[in-house]
């Protein structure tokens, strides 16, 4: 945080010039009234310093300020304004620092996140980041635009306060901070407390994020199993959770508050009894006893805020634990000397096996296989059997336990991670959209003036048709914003988009599951037409898509059981043997049912 306020110091001292400032004219006001009281209306003798008075006693001294009373008022009112200036200078530059600062702790934040490995977005809520990336970068924020300047302000008048008057009288001085250690002690017992509470009640609000978050995203599942009472009741739980903390956080306060007032109150009586026994007896002048009461609440006013100081200070501590949580999380590392190969060559999977990062069941156990470069390969698995896994193994998402994979010849642990992503096309099994057109989906990394290959991605992945159809064809919004499509319309989307990219692999999990069978085949015939180079992979459940590749593995429980050709497996028994029979039959009862209708 440190080093965050020293990038912004000329604004801090602004600020802190400002400050110093108004805490000097607030101390002036009184002693400017008692000046007035004392020596002006009085016959006290002035204390003013010589550099003011030599004018003054130049101009005619007392009788003259008594016969123009409205100098010192015009000085009241001066100073009053000079101090609103300063007050606009201070909140202002406090305002920029601490802005400045929030923006650039966004910013970190953001990127890191950017950068984190795959497996910690896995693992985390994406509720808790955004809370953390807002509501804590917040109480940072307030904390510096606010509280710093108080730290100092307090200081300040601490030690201007008692340099005024202990002079005066130094008994009535030591009467007036009686009750300043017990102050400060419940300042010191609060900040304790405060800093433990927020941090409970800021976990909470994370947790509320979360269930938010989870509940909006998965919307269709809540309606679709009705679960919205259950939801309702979850929420209300963590909400309910979340007032408790919240309460207990601003009963403390209230406490803290009340507490402050009753010792700073006490404190005020009795110098103001002090006082007026001393005014009584002529050990002080009624200047003297103004200059006391009023500088009193300057002294004991920051004392008590100090409470609030503090407690500040805790929050922004926790919430700067939480970020700082974030910004120690390991980044992929850069990687200087890796390796830019030509990405056109054979894949192999040399005995690779994996298991997930804190998870010891192994998910992939000594797969081997080799894909030529250039060719068709299928993959066929149970859910759970490890097929998503072992493509994220190909993308560098994960690094395997045991074994290597070898593009070309070259291990891909060597190969720069983004060089590799950006030429290993993947279009994931549940496609993202982005809130915007459907030019701007597909066109993701392709500059907007590129259209024409746009569209021809389009084209490829078959889905220029439902596109011409829409609302307002390509600029149609969609995704949580707009129009809502099928899933097959989202998956077609998500294919143009990664055909724009320049790939020398391209990986389909599963990702012509919802488009009916007629235009999977027009869509893998259009790619085999375009992209002949380009060696693919395809995960997939139909027969009639696995049936074409050069080379067909199937993967059951992690493990590779067969590999071969449509026909080799066929005549093998196995499951894909057992997948072929039951869809053929299938398909021939379809036929049959079709063709009956047609008789009819
Ligand atoms: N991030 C993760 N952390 C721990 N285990 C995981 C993680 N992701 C997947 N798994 C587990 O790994 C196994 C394989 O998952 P994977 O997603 O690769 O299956 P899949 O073959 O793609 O299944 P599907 O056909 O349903 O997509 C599953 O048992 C799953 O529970
Ligand atoms: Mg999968």
């Amino acid at each position: 945080m440190l080093s965050l306020i020293g990038q912004n110091w000329t604004h801090f001292l602004w600020a802190l010039i400002a400050t110093i400032m108004m805490v000097i004219i607030g101390f002036l006001t009184p002693l400017l009234l008692s000046e007035i009281v004392d020596s002006i209306l009085g016959s006290e003798p002035f204390t003013m310093p010589d550099f003011l008075m030599n004018p003054i006693n130049a101009l005619g001294g007392r009788d003259f300020l008594r016969q123009n009373l409205w100098i010192p008022a015009l000085a009241l009112i001066l100073m009053n304004v000079v101090n609103g200036v300063f007050t606009f200078i201070k909140g202002r530059s406090s305002a920029i620092a601490s802005e400045n600062i929030a923006r650039k702790l966004r910013n970190d934040l953001y990127r890191h996140l950017q950068h984190l490995p795959f497996a910690y977005h896995v693992k985390a809520q994406a509720g808790e980041l955004i809370q953390r990336c807002t509501s804590d970068v917040d109480t940072i924020r307030r904390f510096l635009a606010v509280q710093v300047m108080e730290v100092v302000n307090t200081v300040l008048m601490v030690v201007i306060a008692m340099s005024i008057l202990l002079p005066r009288s130094v008994p009535i001085t030591l009467y007036s901070l009686i009750l300043v250690p017990p102050l400060f002690c419940f300042a010191t017992w609060f900040f304790k407390m405060v800093h433990k509470s927020f941090e409970v009640a800021d976990e909470a609000d994370g947790v509320l994020n979360a269930v938010l978050q989870e509940n909006l995203s998965g919307v269709r599942v809540v309606r679709a199993f009705g679960q919205q009472e259950r939801e309702v009741e979850k929420f209300d739980r963590v909400n309910n959770d979340l007032r408790k903390k919240n309460l207990r956080l601003n009963e403390l306060l209230a406490i803290y508050w009340g507490g402050g007032d009753a010792i700073s109150m006490t404190q005020t009586l009795l110098t103001l009894v002090v006082c007026i026994i001393y005014a009584c007896n002529g050990w002080i002048t009624v200047g003297t006893l103004i200059v006391f009461t009023s500088t009193l609440g300057m002294l004991l006013f920051p004392i008590r805020q100090l409470g609030r100081t503090l407690s500040d200070a805790g929050k922004a501590m926790v919430s700067m634990k939480r970020v700082q949580a974030i910004l120690h999380e390991e980044a992929e590392p850069d990687e200087p000397n890796a390796l830019k190969p030509d990405l056109h060559g054979d894949i192999v999977f040399d005995h690779v096996s994996f298991a997930y990062p804190d998870d010891n069941v192994p998910v992939l156990r000594d797969v081997s296989f080799t894909i030529p470069a250039g060719k068709t390969a299928a993959v066929l698995g149970g859910t759970g059997s490890g097929k998503s896994t072992m493509m994220y193994l190909l993308q560098r998402l994960y690094t395997p336990t045991s074994g290597k994979i070898t593009i070309g010849g070259v291990d891909i642990q060597q190969i720069d991670r983004k060089y590799l992503r950006a030429h290993v096309g993947l279009i994931l099994q549940e496609p993202f959209l982005y809130s915007k057109s459907i030019r701007e989906n597909v066109g993701i990394t392709a500059p907007e003036q590129e259209a024409e290959r746009i569209e021809h991605a389009a084209d490829i992945a078959s889905a220029s048709g439902f596109i011409a159809k829409a609302d307002k064809g390509w600029e149609t919004v969609v995704g949580e914003r707009g129009v809502t499509l099928s899933g097959g319309q989202k998956q077609r989307i998500a294919i143009a988009r990664t055909l724009l990219k320049d790939n020398n692999i391209l990986i389909f999990d599963d990702s012509l599951s919802a488009v009916d069978t007629e235009t999977d085949a027009q869509i893998r015939a259009a790619l085999r037409h375009e992209q002949k180079d380009v060696t693919t992979l395809i995960i997939s459940h139909r027969v009639t898509t696995l049936s074409q590749a050069d080379l067909i593995l199937v993967l059951e429980n992690g493990q590779i059981t067969q590999q071969g050709t449509h026909a080799e497996l066929c005549s093998q028994p196995g499951l894909y043997q057992r997948i072929n029979s039951i869809q053929n039959a299938l398909e021939e009862e379809l036929t049959q049912a079709k063709a009956a209708e047609g008789v009819n």
